[in-house]
């Protein structure tokens, strides 16, 4: 396996070497090579992500990443998007799990409102939503893949924009196909109703920036964005990330809650067969939080490094 591993800006480059060295502590004979893109190599050689870049994250297996700092600039390109474009990545799956909730937001990854055309002229900005019928119809059949038994929720805003309406259609053409039982609701009271009734929930399927909202929000569930993996999946290629950002006002200062990318590399040990590797990587987090190993945003005083060292302390005691 060649692992690219991406702590891109800010928290990131202290969340990603944690778990980074969760994988490597699990599975010591692969090969790991870093991969430099964000912010910071923009201001230093005026690119955020180069061809170069690009290339070795497509020879790689699977790509650990971090958090990248994308200012509101209209000149920046996020490299992120870059990435989940060129890569191809069409379904980003964000699990939201913790006592009394085990959902996942499946969010398509590829279009919608992100789909990068986009023009400014005098006194306007204009953003094109584009959904298509193959966009939508393979994030329907990922998301029918997830569900065990349960239901699929749809969640769009097919009432008033007609590129929902398409997208609606196509979902619940895939899920009568694979014979999943779905239900649909508006984005915005399914926001709400995740909140307070996350227990009626499983797989959850929805458009992109609709997707990007609603996980952030769930992360009030399970203790904040410091807790929330994800998983974002092509045919051809895989991408590993906290949920979160590279949080500019904490970065620098060793406090990060690396649980989300200590997730995430859980998730990658899953994606490739590595079932109860990664059942042990999510126990050992439970059981060191449970301990009161805990960051600051979680009322705790310990600091990235320590829930790091606590973590593979108890992946230690699993593994011998
Ligand atoms: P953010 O997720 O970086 O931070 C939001 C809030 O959550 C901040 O108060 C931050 O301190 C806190 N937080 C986030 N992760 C945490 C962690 N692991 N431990 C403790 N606290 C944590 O979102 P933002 O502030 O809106 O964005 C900051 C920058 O990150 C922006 O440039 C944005 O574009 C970028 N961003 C990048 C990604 C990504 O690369 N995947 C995702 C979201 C935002
Ligand atoms: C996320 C982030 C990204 C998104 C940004 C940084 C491009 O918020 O991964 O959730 O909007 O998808
Ligand atoms: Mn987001």
């Amino acid at each position: 396996m060649k692992v690219a591993i991406v702590p891109g800006d800010g928290i990131g480059r202290e969340v990603v070497p944690v778990a980074e060295g969760v994988l490597r502590y699990i599975r010591p004979e692969w090969d790991y090579y870093p991969v430099e893109v964000g912010y910071g190599r923009w201001e230093r050689c005026g690119a955020a992500i180069g061809a170069e870049e690009i290339r070795a994250l497509s020879e790689a297996d699977a790509i650990l990443f971090g958090a990248v700092t994308t200012p509101p600039d209209p000149d920046y390109l996020s490299v992120l998007l870059q990435i989940r474009h060129d890569l191809d990545l069409y379904a980003n799956v964000r699990p939201v799990r913790g006592p009394g909730v085990d959902l996942i937001i499946v969010r398509e990854n590829t279009e919608g409102l992100y789909s990068g055309i986009e023009w400014s002229l005098p006194g306007s900005a204009c953003t094109l939503r584009v959904v298509t019928e193959r966009g939508s119809r393979r994030i329907a059949r990922f998301a029918a893949g997830l569900v065990k038994g349960g239901h699929l929720t749809i969640g769009t805003k097919a009432n008033v924009i007609k590129s929902d309406v398409l997208f609606r259609r196509c979902v619940i053409e895939e899920a009568e196909a694979a014979g999943v039982a779905w239900e649909e609701k508006y984005i915005d009271a399914l926001c709400l109703d995740v909140l307070m009734h996350p227990a009626r929930y499983g797989v959850i399927v929805t458009t992109n920036i609709f997707g990007d909202i609603l996980s952030d929000a769930a992360g009030y569930l399970v203790g904040g964005l410091g807790m929330l993996p994800s998983a974002n999946i092509g045919d051809k290629h895989a991408f590993f990330e906290p949920v979160h950002g590279s949080a500019p006002d904490i970065a620098g200062r060793g406090i990060a809650n690396p649980v989300a990318a200590i997730r995430s590399a859980a998730l990658l040990l899953a994606h490739f067969g590595y079932a109860d590797e990664a059942v042990a990587v999510d126990a050992a987090v439970n059981a060191a939080l449970a301990a009161g190993v805990r960051t600051p945003d979680l009322g705790g005083a310990a600091s990235t490094v320590q829930v790091g060292e606590a973590v593979i302390g108890r992946i230690r005691e699993w593994m011998s």
